[in-house]
């Protein structure tokens, strides 16, 4: 505050005062007048705790429910301009990457920072590809789960039981440590969401087949009967591999929050992530393209739109799978998207649901109603018609997203734990009970 203060950047409130970047805070309740510096375009809200009345008194805080205006961390891995309709992972436009490279080497630049050398890509799909299979124990945990357990339950129950398989995995200040238990998070994840989802069918395990990708392998275990060898169509290979580079990560969104926050208490990364995938399970985060199914169902043919789109005009009703807290503008996923339907209706006939959902896009952008307030198809409009086609039922649409999520969610994970500034995440609470009451014993209370 008015005292010169080292701050996260390493400028000083005299660094910050002598480029005007500070902030001046009058508390009318003293009449006493504060200097914050503005760093990175953030004021520390440590600043304002030195903000008080007396000093026996707490000093002021902020207030900020969902931390919608409540930056958490420096981070370096992916940038987004909501207004422009921007997704950078490490730098790289999403469309790029999307367009050119592989899930796995999408991973590395996650993890690592930077494209990888072809010597270092090929040490890193060798490594990911012979670390895929499962401890049998834990195919026999999962086994116990009930026939129709939820998949994405399953999901978040094995991966936190992993931390069990390699207790090594705590000492997360050990960079080589640190690295096998990323590899082996990456590698286990599409064998467990698949096992899952067998479960739910009845269907035998499919163990993985190391001689196919990432994508592939995921495909064969999941779809694989009596044939010796499960091989599925490229185009749908490569349209799982553009989903997936598209939902490596998003920044500081719920389940990466969990993940930090779980991580700062400096548990294994197989908790962390765990909670991860618990964040991912609620209908707010992971499950809005399932309403899009379900929404598109109801409104049945083009017909219908205008009527629907009444009702959502007067407030009776949401168009699911439009409007972001961060995007006002067209979500650069969702285009991408667009065009991997083409793609996955090429080999498996199209969706009859596509014609609305392209016709009420269509009405939606033109109305004023959505215009005004910015609301344009977010990545859940059209990933679950390409999930339906590909034959996945509902609840694996979040499985689907938690298994290239975590690569995301390990960059942050890392950053997180070598970040000097990270403390254990503890929040403060404006307490709003009851004080200093007179216990009254229950002989007394219940007479
Ligand atoms: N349909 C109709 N009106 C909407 C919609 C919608 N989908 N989204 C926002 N609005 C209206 C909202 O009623 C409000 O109107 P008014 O100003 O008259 O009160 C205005 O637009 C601003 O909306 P908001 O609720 O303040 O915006 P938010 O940032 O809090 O909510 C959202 C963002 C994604 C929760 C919301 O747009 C929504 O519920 N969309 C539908 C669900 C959905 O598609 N969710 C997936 C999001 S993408 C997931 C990801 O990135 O991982």
């Amino acid at each position: 505050m008015t005292e010169t203060t080292a701050n996260a950047g390493g400028a000083t409130t005299a660094d910050a005062e002598a480029g005007n970047q500070t902030l001046s805070v009058t508390d009318n309740r003293t009449g006493q007048i504060y200097e914050v510096p503005i760093i990175d375009g953030t004021v520390k809200a440590a600043e304002f705790g030195r903000i008080r009345v007396t000093e026996s008194e707490p000093g002021l805080a902020v207030y900020d429910p969902g931390f919608t205006n409540t930056a958490s961390c420096r981070s370096s891995v992916t940038f987004i301009d909501g207004d422009k309709g921007i997704l950078e992972y490490r730098g790289y436009p999403i469309e790029q990457l999307a367009e050119k490279s592989s899930y796995l080497e999408v991973a590395y630049l996650l993890i690592h920072g930077q494209l990888p050398t072809k010597a270092q890509y090929e040490t890193w799909v060798h490594e990911i590809t012979y670390h895929t299979f499962v401890h049998e124990n834990l195919r026999s945990f999962m086994e116990g789960f009930r026939y129709d357990a939820h998949p994405m339950g399953m999901l978040q129950a094995s991966v936190g039981a992993l931390s069990t398989f390699y207790p090594e995995s705590s000492r997360i200040s050990d960079p080589d440590l640190r690295h096998i238990q990323i590899v082996r998070l990456i590698a286990k994840m599409p064998t467990l969401g698949a096992w899952s989802f067998r479960h739910a069918q009845g269907k035998p395990y499919v163990y993985p087949d190391n001689e196919l990708g990432y994508a592939a392998n995921f495909l064969s275990m999941l779809f694989k009967m009596s044939e010796q060898k499960f091989v599925a169509d490229e185009r749908l290979i490569r349209a799982l591999e553009v989903l997936f580079i598209l939902h490596a990560d998003h920044e500081q969104n719920c389940s990466t929050n969990a993940v930090r926050s779980v991580g700062s208490s400096q548990v294994d990364p197989y908790s962390a992530t765990a909670a991860g995938i618990a964040a991912l399970y609620g209908p707010l985060h992971g499950g809005a393209n399932e309403a899009v199914l379900r929404m598109l169902r109801r409104i049945g043919t083009v017909d219908n739109i205008s009527e629907f789109i009444e009702g959502v005009k007067s407030g009776k009703e949401k168009l699911m799978g439009f409007g972001h807290r961060v995007y006002k503008n067209y979500d650069p996923r969702a285009k991408i998207i667009k065009k991997a339907c083409d793609d996955v209706f090429e080999v498996t006939g199209v969706n009859p649901l596509l014609k609305i959902a392209q016709e009420l896009e269509k009405i939606a952008l033109s109305d004023e109603y959505f215009v005004k307030r910015k609301l344009y198809p977010n990545v859940d409009f059209y990933s679950g018609l390409i999930y339906e086609a590909l034959q996945f039922p509902p609840e694996m649409f979040t499985v689907l997203f938690a298994i290239p999520r975590t690569s995301g969610w390990l960059a942050q994970w890392l950053e997180l734990v070598q970040d000097p500034e990270q403390k254990i995440a503890r929040p403060k609470q404006i307490y709003t009970g009851d004080r200093t009451l007179d216990y009254v014993a229950a002989s007394e209370r219940w007479k």
